[in-house]
Formats: C-alpha cells, sequence, structure tokens
C-alpha cells in the first residue's frame, strides 16, 4: 500500500450519538484498490467499544420501541431524503474504497439506499398484530413487538446497501441497532450515520469499525443483542449461527451463492448475452452474491453464444472506479485478488480452457484488476465450478437434457440465486420451479428490489430480507394477549 502524500483523515465512529476513536486508540487503514493508495484511518474497534454501543442501544431502545411506527417510518423518508441530496457524494466514497465502478456501480448503490430508507419508511406502519375470533366473553390478538438490540455485520462487496437494509428493517420495527462496517469498506457506511446522526435519537444507531475476528466476534457472542443479521461468508455465517445458540437468539444470515443460469436455445441473442453480464455482476468484478456464475449453455448455442458474450466482454472497459469511462473497476484487496487468480490458475491446471480473461493485468494501473474471465470445459467437481469465487470467472458448462441440467445446476452447496433464459414461458417456468433456490430471474439479470422476499436456502442463507414480511418475520416476535371478559 501506498500513501499519496495529502493528509489522510482520521474517520470517528458513532455510539450513543458521540463520535469518537476506538477504546484502545489503535486506527486500520482504508484502502483505495484501484490506485493502492490508503485514503483513512477508521477506529480499529475491539470488544469495549462492541460493549459501549450496546450500551447506548439498549439505553435508547425504551423510548425508541414505543414511538409510533408511522413516526420512526418518517424518520427513515427524512433519512433517504437527505442522502438523496448527498447521492454523488456518497457513490464516490462507495467507488473509491470498494473499487466499484462510479458510473455502473457506486451510483447505482447510493440510490439503492435511498430506496430502501423510503421503502422501509412508507411500510413500518404494517407492523400489524392479529385477532382470533373467539366469540363473545374472549379476546385474543397479538402485538408484533420489535427484538431489543439488533447486532448487525455487513460486508465490503455493496456496504451501504446491505447497512441501508439493516438499519431500515431494524429501526423501521422499532428495534436499535449496533452496526459493524466491514474492515475494507467502512467509509461509505461511516458516512451514511453522520446523516442518520441529525435525524436519528441518540442511541438508536451506533455504527463501528473494527475487525470482525475482534469486534463481529463481540456483537455475535454480546449477551445484551437480542438478534443477529449477518451478511457475508458462509464460514462467518456458521460461526454466528453457533455464537447464537448460546444465548438462544434468532439470526438472520445472508450468505454466498454459486448460482446457476441456464440458457435454452431459443435465447442465444444479444438481450440474453447483456442479461447474462448483468447477472454474473461482471461490472461489479463479479463479487456479488447473486452472481450468475455457472452458465450451462445448450449446446446447440454453445459456440455461437461464447462468441458473443466474448466480443461484448471485450467492449467492456476496465479502469480506475473513479474514472467515468471505467465499467469495471477494480478488485477489493490484495487478498481477494490472490484468491480470485488462485481459483483461475487452479480451473486452467487441471486442464479447462480458457476462453477469454486470465489472470494476467488487464490494465498498466497499480490496483487489484482482473479482467472479465470465462472457461469452459471444466469438471462438475472442481473448485472452480463449485466454490464462490467472489470475481469476474463464469465457468461455462454445455447441456442437452432438460433434467440433466436441473440435477446439475441443484448439485451445489448453495441455493441463493437461479436464473433461466427462455423465450417459451411453460419451458422457464418448468425448470424455474425445479432450482432449489431462494430467488430465480426468468429473462432478467438485475439487483433486488425493495418489496422482494429475499434470501437464500441451503448454506446460502437462513431468513428473508428486502420486504415489509421480511421485516416483520426476522425483527419482531408475536406476542399474544388473551382477555377473559363479561360477554
Ligand atoms: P467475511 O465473511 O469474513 O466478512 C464479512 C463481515 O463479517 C465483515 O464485516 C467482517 O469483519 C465480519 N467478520 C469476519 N469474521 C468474523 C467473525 N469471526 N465474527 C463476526 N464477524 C466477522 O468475508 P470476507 O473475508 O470479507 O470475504 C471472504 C469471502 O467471503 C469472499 O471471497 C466471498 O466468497 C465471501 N463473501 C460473501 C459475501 C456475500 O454477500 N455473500 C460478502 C463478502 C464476502
Ligand atoms: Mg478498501
Amino acid at each position: 500500500m501506498t500513501t499519496t502524500g495529502i493528509e489522510i483523515p482520521f474517520v470517528h465512529q458513532l455510539i450513543g450519538g458521540v463520535w469518537g476513536p476506538a477504546d484502545s486508540g489503535e486506527w486500520a487503514e482504508v484502502e483505495n484498490p484501484g490506485r493502492r493508495e490508503v485514503i483513512a484511518r477508521v477506529p480499529a474497534s475491539g470488544a469495549s467499544d462492541v460493549d459501549r454501543a450496546v450500551t447506548a442501544a439498549k439505553q435508547a431502545f425504551p423510548a425508541w420501541r414505543v414511538r409510533p411506527a408511522r413516526e420512526r417510518g418518517a424518520l427513515l423518508i427524512k433519512l433517504g431524503d437527505k442522502i438523496a441530496e448527498h447521492q454523488e457524494e456518497l457513490a464516490r466514497i462507495i467507488a473509491s474504497e470498494t473499487g466499484n465502478a462510479l458510473r455502473t456501480q457506486a451510483r447505482g448503490e447510493a440510490a439503492s439506499a435511498v430506496d430502501i430508507f423510503r421503502y422501509y419508511g412508507q411500510v413500518a406502519s404494517e407492523q400489524k398484530g392479529e385477532t382470533l375470533p373467539l366469540g363473545d366473553g374472549l379476546l385474543s390478538y397479538t402485538v408484533r413487538e420489535p427484538l431489543g438490540v439488533v447486532g448487525g455485520i455487513v460486508p465490503w462487496n455493496a456496504p451501504v446497501q446491505l447497512s441501508a437494509l439493516k438499519i431500515a428493517m431494524s429501526l423501521s420495527m422499532g428495534n436499535t441497532l449496533v452496526l459493524k462496517a466491514a474492515e475494507l469498506a467502512p467509509l461509505g457506511v461511516l458516512r451514511l450515520a453522520q446523516w442518520a446522526a441529525e435525524i436519528l435519537p441518540d442511541g438508536v444507531l451506533n455504527v463501528i469499525s473494527g475487525a470482525g475476528s475482534v469486534a463481529g466476534a463481540r456483537i455475535a457472542s454480546h449477551p445484551d443483542i437480542a438478534k443477529l443479521t449477518f451478511t457475508g461468508s458462509t464460514g462467518v455465517g456458521r460461526s454466528i449461527l453457533a455464537a447464537a445458540a448460546d444465548r438462544i437468539v434468532p439470526v438472520t444470515l445472508e450468505l454466498g451463492g454459486k448460482s446457476p443460469v441456464i440458457v435454452f436455445p431459443d435465447s442465444d441473442d444479444d438481450a440474453t448475452v447483456d442479461g447474462v453480464i448483468t447477472g454474473m455482476r461482471f461490472t461489479r468484478q463479479g463479487q456479488s452474491c447473486t452472481a450468475g456464475s455457472r452458465l450451462y449453455l445448450h449446446e446447440d448455442i454453445f459456440d455461437s453464444f461464447l462468441e458473443k458474450l466474448t466480443s461484448k466482454l471485450a467492449q467492456l472497459k476496465i479502469g480506475d472506479p473513479l474514472d467515468e469511462d471505467s465499467d469495471i473497476g477494480a478488485i477489493v484487496s490484495q487478498t481477494q485478488y490472490d484468491k480470485i487468480c488462485g481459483y483461475i490458475q487452479s480451473g486452467l491446471d487441471k486442464g479447462g480452457k480458457l476462453i477469454t480473461g486470465g489472470v494476467q493485468r488487464p490494465v498498466d494501473q497499480d490496483g487489484y484488476y482482473v479482467a472479465p474471465t470465462v472457461i469452459s470445459g471444466v469438471g462438475a467437481d472442481w473448485e472452480i465450478t463449485r466454490e464462490e469465487v467472489f470475481g469476474p470467472v463464469l465457468v461455462v458448462i454445455p447441456w442437452r437434457d432438460e433434467d440433466e441440467v436441473v440435477e446439475a445446476a441443484n448439485d451445489s452447496a448453495y441455493g441463493l440465486a437461479g436464473y433461466v433464459w427462455s423465450k417459451n414461458i411453460d419451458q422457464a417456468l418448468r425448470t424455474a420451479n425445479k432450482l432449489q433456490v431462494g430467488w430465480i430471474q426468468i429473462n432478467r439479470g438485475g439487483g433486488q428490489i425493495p418489496g422482494m422476499a429475499y434470501g437464500g436456502i441451503k448454506q446460502s442463507g437462513l431468513g428473508r430480507e428486502y420486504s415489509v414480511d421480511g421485516a416483520l418475520e426476522s425483527f419482531t416476535q408475536h406476542k399474544s394477549f388473551t382477555i377473559a371478559y363479561q360477554g
């Protein structure tokens, strides 16, 4: 990592309405992976910082939980409006720290944060209960109560969008939150917290930075945290679930994926190629849990589709995330870069055929750049076919029989997303119905939309987020009242 010579800011964290450093006084550097420059320092928080944040969230909870839901919602809408005023600034922060290209990704992420706050702000008053028709003399009803202090942990790949989601779901339902940003991308989340702090009562939202193994682990095991919501790798998700088991607290997990994309012979066209590129999240360097990273092409169109795909990928410009011309930015860190190159190399060493891309640097720039990479001739049991690469690496597999391709698509430990491309709606729905995943897209490769119930099955996660019902199920609990009266 190099430094630019300009002064590197020290960015504080938010605990109980107060901005400050970590108790230890230690700092962690944040790097722009497109330039390999240190751009800021954030508190390297430890267990005592988490403990202070939980205390603040606990103190704020009684007043927040009794605020009318519509009032809580109105504050979230106000926060969405506030972010909207600063959307470009936020997008530039996201691009700088994640390496995601400003034009194709970071602006969209900032906009999605606005959208999420407005959505949950509007539906907050749907926190309704039920009544039981027991006749005269007995009244039985439920209310949806908040859980208390939520502990949220987010990754670096869409840090602001995922933080917006966890904040909006927790707070709209009357919980307070301790949120830990990812080591690699805490700046957008901390900036968002500054706007939130101008609007929300102290302690309702606390945002800290710090290492996963220290601050994250303390959140997972803190006795006063009533619910955990985590997005990240399946390995860490498993440890969060284990920590929650000790205290019997509910957990929402959004974990990894290796999502199948099935293309039927009637879809050998440009629109499908564009959709496959979008679904693979090539313009986010493939660093997405929903990346459609296993492409099953019908053998009749295998060569012609691949030809169109490679020529479209060649048109995408790789370069500095902050450059307006860049379609594709940089991989988030040296570690992730090495990991991705390792997967590509292992696929090629085993005899995979490189269609395009590879490990050689695609641009003459001092960042972690990897070209969109497509590999065919892969075995079903190879790591590159089975594991989440979390990089711009697509494996392509030919198929002939509909049942066999469905079986291959389902032969995965993951079950997050799936994509089916066909003009024949019978064929498309028949196939989609058989895929064991949480989210199917037919003839679409885009991202999540607020209102949809989003989440994985198998080792891709537990619970649903993004929708009002997801927030109700995962961020509230029913309390039943049974009242006898003289009827
Ligand atoms: P990670 O799962 O280690 O990090 C995600 C978050 O969890 C970060 O905030 C981190 O500080 C925190 N964390 C890490 N260890 C923890 C622990 N023991 N207790 C509590 N919190 C902890 O993911 P990482 O290392 O950034 O990426 C590694 C791989 O994980 C990627 O290559 C990719 O395969 C996968 N991943 C998947 C994501 C998804 O959205 N499905 C997002 C990020 C990573
Ligand atoms: Mg970074």
